[in-house]
Formats: C-alpha cells, structure tokens, sequence
C-alpha cells in the first residue's frame, strides 16, 4: 500500500493527559470531581453562571502552566512533512486547551471550541480571551452585560467544523484516533464513518478504547510514545 497522503487524527484529552491536563474519565479525571451537568450544559450555566465560569476559568488560568508534549510536536511535525509532499493533515481536536496549536499544528477543528476565546450569548460575537470570564463582564461588541460565556461546547449543543470534518473524512486515506475514549458522539462515531467508506483506521491510545474493535491498526501506551513512534514509522 502506498503511504497515507491524506490523514485525518481526531484527538482527546489522553493526547495532552502528560503534559498535565486532566482527562474526563479516567480514575480521578475531571467528571469524577465535576458533575458535567452543572457545569458542561446550557442549563447548569443558566442554574449556576458563577460555577460555570469558576470551572472553565481554572482551566483557562492553567493552560499558561502546561506545555505541548511530544505526541503534539511529532503531530505538527507529520503535518509539515505531509505538507511538503503535497498531502494534508486534518487535525480535529476534542480538546479546548491551545497545545495542538503551540506544538506548531496549523489545520486544527476544535469541534468543542478553544478556552482561549470567548462569546456573546446575545449577539454571537466571537473573541481572543486570556481572563477570567465572569457574569458581570460586558460584551465589547453588542454592550450587553452579563451574556459572555467561554468558547466551548457544551452538551446538547452542536459541535462545531461538522461539515468540515466529514468533508476530511471523506477524502482521507487515513483516519487515526488518538487519546480518546470513544464515549462522546459525534466524534466517537468517525471511526465508523471512516471503515465505512473504506478508509482504514489507526487507533493510539494508553488502552483499548470502546470503539476499539473498528480499527484496523492499534497501538497502546503513553502518547509521548506511541505517537511519535508511529509518526516515525509512517515517514520512514
Ligand atoms: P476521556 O477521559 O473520556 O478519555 C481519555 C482517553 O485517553 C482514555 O481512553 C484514556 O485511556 C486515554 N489516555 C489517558 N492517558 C493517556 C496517555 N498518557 N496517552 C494516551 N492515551 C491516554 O476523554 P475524551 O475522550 O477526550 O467534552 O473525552 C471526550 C469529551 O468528553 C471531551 O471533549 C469532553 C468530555 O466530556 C465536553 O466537555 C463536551
């Protein structure tokens, strides 16, 4: 078989989980000191806006604490190579933390948004945001107070690039999934949609994740060595 020009990863939180983000359901993860719905829903922001914003602002002041590990740079590194060969990495994160985009990778989905930005819940408006967000705070772009809400999905809301992603999928030649545990649709739903348009499909993770039958290739252990092992078979 000719080398993959065109690969899609769709990684989780076990990708930065050793750079010291937390990940959601592992022993001690964030949902096991969090109850996701008061504060990962629409209605537990509207019950409880301080909570909400307390969650994802603790997140946000940690991310200046944390460092791109070396499953990110071996993935901003294939991009490149990809890149100079005249193929593509789509890279569709399930992550909000910024370290894909610091290890180097440009072509990133954040599917469940970026703590690094803000919006409106009144007009929409979209903004670069380093601070802490609070129900206080004006929007700069309508003026309406008390409407600004971190740039994340929550559940029940709609993930974000969808179209983009299946668009990617579609033309890919590989799909690979990586530090995820395949419990959150849609994105644990790629990997079927992939093998189901006859793409072949790579999973590393620390261990079998519950979609794990569907994958044609699997590598498990830390990603700080699995990815780039992997990365350095696949250019070899
Ligand atoms: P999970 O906590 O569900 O899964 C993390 C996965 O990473 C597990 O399969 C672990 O085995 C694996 N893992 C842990 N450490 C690892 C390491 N060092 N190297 C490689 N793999 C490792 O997190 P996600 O799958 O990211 O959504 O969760 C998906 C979504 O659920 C999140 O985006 C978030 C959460 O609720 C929202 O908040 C909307």
């Amino acid at each position: 078989m000719a080398a993959p020009k065109n690969i899609v990863v769709l990684t989780g939180s076990g990708v930065s989980a050793e750079s010291g983000v937390a990940t959601f359901r592992d022993m001690g993860g964030i949902w096991a000191k969090y109850d996701y719905r008061e504060v990962a829903t629409p209605e537990g922001f509207s019950k409880n806006p301080a909570l909400v914003h307390s969650f994802y602002n603790d997140r946000r002041r940690a991310l200046p604490t944390v460092e791109p590990n070396a499953a990110h740079i071996a993935l901003a590194e294939l991009e490149a190579e990809l890149g100079r060969e005249g193929g593509t990495l789509t890279l569709i994160t399930q992550n909000v933390d910024d370290l894909h985009e610091r290890a180097g990778s440009k072509k990133i989905l954040h599917m469940h948004g970026e703590l690094t930005k803000a919006s409106c819940a009144a007009c929409g408006g979209v903004c670069e945001w380093r601070e802490d967000l609070s129900a206080e705070l004006r929007c700069a772009v309508c003026a309406h107070r008390g409407a600004m809400r971190p740039y994340v999905v929550w559940f029940g809301e709609i993930p974000r690039f969808m179209d983009e992603a299946a668009y990617a999928i579609m033309n890919a030649d590989l799909f690979v999934s990586i530090g995820t545990s395949g419990s959150v649709y849609p994105a644990a739903g790629f990997a079927s949609e992939a093998r189901s348009l006859g793409v072949p499909a790579t999973e590393l993770n620390l261990e079998p994740s519950e979609n794990a039958y569907l994958f044609t290739d699997s590598r498990y252990g830390p990603a700080t060595e699995v990815v780039p092992a992997w990365v350095k078979e696949l250019l070899m």
